[in-house]
């Protein structure tokens, strides 16, 4: 039997305000000021639960008492810091993850793309560039890579180091060999990179063409017109407004006809941009925008 006092107690642990990380609580406030203030990075518009999950797990593996003591410590450890955002942020990604979506968008889109003379492809919170790898690889089996763009951003500049880097870990590339397959690849994934003592290198010619930067989805404008653009396992973590936003920027961005490759854990259905999109494959979240 629990008493109302340790029911109440527990209500308090699980909203997390017993570590001040409670959405009502002031101290959680103050951490997304003083985080943007700090960082310019904005987390206003992300999904309080799982913000709330990845803040209680860094205060407890930093042995701290509580968010108070966090938001002193972003004042006064520079280091600490510059890898708040990092250990905030979720970075899982593999090469040709979902490996149907690139079945797909190999069959469905590839042939359209073929018709356009210079086509711009947004990869839109790229993590450590294994998505834009992927679409590299991909373009170049078809012949087309040569006259492409690949535009890989990310908000967190520790990804999008690695990104810049090609480098590949070891012990993925068991995994990733087989989603290459997978998704259709004509040779083996390893004729594309170096494998070194500690890391895989990429070849540079399926770096070539991939320009990586740092874009903030919350806060940035559009910065080009693009012919594709991926998001995937990225908006899951956004609240309904910013989701909103984050649409609005990419019908902007697309051109007319242009193709929208979301991940498995989104939808455009019932939402108010549902209308402006034809549904290519529904089971991939891969969409065209026709208005
Ligand atoms: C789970 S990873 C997904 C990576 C890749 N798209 C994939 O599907 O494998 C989510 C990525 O979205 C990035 N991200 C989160 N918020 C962002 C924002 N506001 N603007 C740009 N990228 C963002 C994170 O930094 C992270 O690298």
């Amino acid at each position: 039997m629990t008493t109302p006092g340790e029911q109440a107690h527990r209500a308090r642990v699980a909203a997390g305000d017993e570590t001040g990380t409670g959405s009502a609580a002031p101290e959680f406030h103050m951490f997304l000021e003083r985080l943007f203030d700090l960082t310019g990075v904005d987390l206003s518009g992300y999904s309080r639960r799982a913000l709330h999950r990845r803040l209680r797990s860094l205060i407890k593996g930093e042995g701290m008492s509580g968010l108070p003591e966090l938001n002193e410590r972003m004042r006064e450890d520079p280091r600490f810091l510059a890898s708040l955002v990092d250990r905030v942020m979720l970075r899982v990604t593999t090469m040709f993850r979902d490996p149907v979506f690139f079945r797909t968008f190999r069959q469905r889109v590839v042939p359209l793309l073929r018709t356009y003379p210079y086509p711009r492809l947004w990869v839109a919170g790229c993590s450590t560039g294994q998505e834009a790898y992927s679409l590299a690889i991909l373009l170049r089996e078809e012949g087309l890579y040569d006259r492409c763009r690949i535009y890989a951003t990310d908000i967190n500049e520790a990804v999008l180091e690695q990104a810049r880097s090609g480098l590949l870990p070891l012990a993925s590339l068991d995994e990733y060999e087989e989603n290459y397959r997978a998704a259709g690849g004509i040779r083996q994934l390893a004729d594309y990179y170096t494998r070194g003592e500690t890391w895989a290198v990429l070849d540079p010619a399926v770096m070539d063409r991939i320009a990586v930067f740092r874009h903030d989805l919350a806060r940035d404008a559009s910065f080009n017109e693009f012919h594709v653009i991926f998001c995937r396992n990225v908006m899951m973590y956004f609240d309904e407004p910013l989701r909103y936003r984050v649409h609005e920027l990419f019908r902007e961005s697309l051109v007319r006809f242009g193709y929208l490759g979301l991940g498995q854990s989104e939808t455009l259905h019932l939402s108010r941009h549902e209308a402006h999109y034809e549904l290519l494959s529904l089971r991939q979240r891969l969409y065209r925008k026709v208005c």
